[in-house]
């Protein structure tokens, strides 16, 4: 039976902190020395432990690896000048991981022991916690079947674990994106809301085709008409035009972006005005070539903003304002840093200290 109160801890001795080049972090390479794991069995959430980062063991037969039953999120913690650590919205990132469960057959993991589990496990990796300005320890809880079989149906058992590892920001430069036409992300009635990892493998293909021809990421469109915008690569997407910020509405081939949701409120909070809509790639398109597209940008947890420079249209690339003389995106992305360290006051209650 789970409770808060039976999380078994097993410490390393041996720990890889010390062959770590902080200066030199290569997104999700270099993973800090414990994890936490509970699995699901015979109907319950059995009693969570933190062990030493490890390897698995797995049937042959695991329907995740067969059938896609598994689900992640992604989350962040940082740590401030005293020594401080704190998390950001960690319970939204929950609520969603469930939402996704609930998509994919997959039992709810409980709120209280995620919080307790994650704290814990970040107290005893308080040193893997970079405090460099841009990085931070990236979280990674992520669910999974375990059942031995090759029906397709749910299974019957199944893993929740969180790693960690160090980050710096996921992009280092100005992003160029290109206008998928062709392939879609998601559809609408598919599980693009949720944070599976189907929808990632099914973004590959398309998304190494735009590398071939020099772009960083694709700006998806839905998948019935190819009209409207959906998400940029693995963040969601943000347009100011005249003055207004503009992204698209949630639907079910959306992810709802924590970080999307955080800039719509912050930006809200300067008074900038917020439409989530439609938006078409036409009317992109035309405000790119008439000046009136001043910014765009992908937000996400690993992204946090990522600003696009270039975005190619059917053969054309279409250059955006520089990112210097970017009046909004470049404040909203420095707000939100300072939330999160705890530079600015956290006014809706978002930091969860550990
Ligand atoms: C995140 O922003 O946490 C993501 O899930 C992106 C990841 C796939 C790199």
């Amino acid at each position: 039976m789970l409770s808060t109160q039976t999380i078994h801890i097993e410490k390393t001795n041996n720990s890889r902190l010390p062959e770590v080049d902080f200066s030199n972090l290569e997104f999700g390479q270099t993973f800090s020395d414990h994890m936490f794991v509970s699995d699901f069995v015979n109907g319950e959430w059995q009693a969570p432990e933190i062990v030493p980062f490890q390897n698995f063991s797995l049937s042959p037969a695991n329907p995740a690896l067969h059938y896609g039953q598994a689900i992640f999120e992604g989350l962040k913690a940082y740590k401030n000048e005293d020594g401080e650590i704190s998390i950001f919205r960690p319970q939204a990132n929950l609520r969603r991981m469930n939402v996704s469960a609930d998509r994919l057959c997959m039992p709810a993991f409980p709120e209280d022991v995620f919080m307790e589990g994650l704290k814990e496990l970040l107290r005893l990796d308080a040193d893997w916690i970079p405090t460099t300005t841009g990085s931070s320890l990236y979280i990674r809880p992520f669910m999974f079947a375990t059942g031995e079989f090759l029906g397709v149906k749910p299974s019957d058992t199944y893993r929740f674990a969180i790693i960690t590892c160090p980050v710096n920001a996921y992009y280092s430069m100005p992003l160029r994106v290109k206008v998928e036409e062709t392939f879609a992300r998601s559809v609408e009635g598919g599980f693009g809301f949720a944070k599976a990892a189907g929808n990632y493998a099914g973004s590959l293909y398309p998304a190494k085709k735009a590398a071939e021809e020099g772009y960083h990421q694709l700006l998806w469109t839905d998948g019935k008409t190819h009209e409207y915008f959906e998400e940029s690569g693995t963040m969601n997407l943000m347009f100011i035009i005249n003055d207004r910020l503009i992204t698209p509405a949630l639907s079910t081939s959306i992810l709802a972006g924590v970080t999307r949701d955080t800039i719509i409120q912050i930006a809200k909070d300067h008074g900038l005005p917020v439409e989530e809509r439609k938006v078409s790639v036409a009317e992109v398109m035309e405000a790119a070539q008439n000046g009136t597209l001043q910014e765009a940008f992908g937000c996400g947890t690993a992204a946090v903003i990522s600003h696009i420079q270039t975005i190619g249209f059917r053969g054309t690339d279409f250059e955006l304002p520089p990112i210097d003389l970017r009046k909004y995106s470049p404040r909203l992305a420095q707000e939100l840093n300072d939330i999160r360290v705890g530079k600015k006051a956290d006014t809706h209650g978002w930091v969860v200290k550990v």
